[in-house]
């Protein structure tokens, strides 16, 4: 990877070390040069723009790059969707729940991904949360939690506050194997490590693109294997979704038979141009050498912490439970430290009592070493 090269599309870089991509990730300069094109053609042209080439783009490639990114079998299997919570939602709502069903997620997730089960309770179903040992979701607390009532079990491809790396393939069998789906938070993972979902036989996954996709804000994708769609039920049906959708007068049309059917009116092109955009860019630079760069940086980070001597909180015993996530302790006031680095241009997140850091591919051992001199001189 030409660093260099590449940080010159980061106009953020020319501002700050940024630091928080767990949080909300800078566009890329092309994919806001992109959008904005777009919304000024619009504005000049209406809807014509979209019956150019942009529309061909948007609408014709969008879907089938989502789907090579997470290796997807057919490119129906993907739906686009407002942010993760809508995703989940939509399997919540769709499954065919039974009074006394139960759902296992973790204690230590986001509650993007505790309260679309928690709206269940209405259903009498049951929502059991494993706990966190030591930063980790351990698989055989998992395998414990579940019963023969359980139909799901819903975890985060990545925490994001310990930034511990879930093994979706052993928690995928773990699930399968008690009778359950898998339905996977992937908005802290996905732009990172890669995901391939014939291989690791999730079922469901759901991620906002404005994290480590580098996305729009208020947009995202949902998963669905084709093989489960006949579990769930359709609960917003729309025109967008029929099969002869383009048949204004026709109300008979079926839904269609895929995860396309959830897309039940027209959904915002400027997003998808963006998604479009970066997607292509992750394809390009090879989504392998964005985790290897991405574990170089935290491996770095985490080292420069511990020679400082403070408490890293993320799971670190070896690479493939780490991810983007680096979470520390402070020696002193987390909300002073984090007010400093702001004040010194760098940007990271205070989550409670610690500090989160989350680097980039684009990110420098030198960003770090600024982020690193302020918190040793900050007591
Ligand atoms: C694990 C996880 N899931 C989901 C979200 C966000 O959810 P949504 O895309 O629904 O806003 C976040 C962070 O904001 C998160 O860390």
């Amino acid at each position: 990877m030409d660093i260099g090269a590449i940080r010159k599309n980061f106009p953020v870089t020319e501002r700050y070390a940024y630091l928080n991509h767990a949080s909300i990730g800078p566009l890329p300069r092309s994919t806001a040069e992109a959008m904005q094109h777009f919304l000024e053609e619009r504005s000049l042209t209406g809807g014509l723009v979209l019956e150019g080439k942009e529309g061909e783009l948007i609408y014709g490639t969008t879907r089938g790059k989502v789907a090579r990114l997470i290796n997807a079998r057919q490119e129906t299997e993907v739906t686009f969707v407002r942010n993760t919570s809508h995703g989940l939602n939509i399997i919540a709502a769709g499954l065919p729940w039974q009074t006394g069903d139960n759902v296992v997620g973790a204690e230590t997730e986001f509650p993007a991904n505790v309260y679309p089960w928690m709206n269940l309770k209405r259903k009498e179903v049951e929502v059991r949360l494993v706990k966190a040992v030591a930063g980790r979701i351990r698989p055989e607390d998992v395998a414990a939690a579940m019963d023969k009532r359980t139909r799901l079990v819903a975890l985060s491809f990545v925490e994001f506050a310990t930034g511990f790396r879930n093994d979706l393939g052993t928690l995928a069998e773990i699930a399968h194997r008690g009778g359950a789906f898998f339905c996977v938070d992937a908005i802290q993972g996905l732009g990172v490590f890669p995901v391939d979902v014939q291989k690791t036989p999730v079922d469901f996954l759901s991620a906002g693109s404005a994290k480590w996709l580098l996305g729009p804000v208020g947009f995202g994708l949902l998963y669905i294997r084709q093989e489960r769609l006949d579990e769930l039920d359709l609960v917003m049906g729309g025109w967008v979704g029929v099969e002869d959708w383009r048949n204004f007068f026709r109300y008979d049309s079926p839904f269609r038979h895929d995860a396309t059917r959830y897309e039940e009116g027209t959904i915002a092109p400027s997003l998808l141009l963006g998604l479009n955009k970066n997607v292509q860019m992750f394809l390009d630079l090879g989504v392998e050498n964005i985790s290897r760069r991405v574990l170089d940086l935290t491996a770095y980070l985490i080292e420069g912490l511990k020679r400082l001597g403070l408490t890293v909180i993320t799971p670190h015993a070896s690479e493939v439970e780490r991810s983007g996530i680096v979470s520390f302790l402070p020696s002193g006031d987390p909300a002073v430290l984090a007010a400093r680095l702001r004040q010194e241009g760098v940007i990271i997140s205070q989550r409670g009592n610690f500090i989160r850091v989350s680097p980039h591919f684009y990110n420098t051992n030198e960003e770090l070493d600024r982020a690193l001199a302020i918190i040793g001189n900050c007591h």
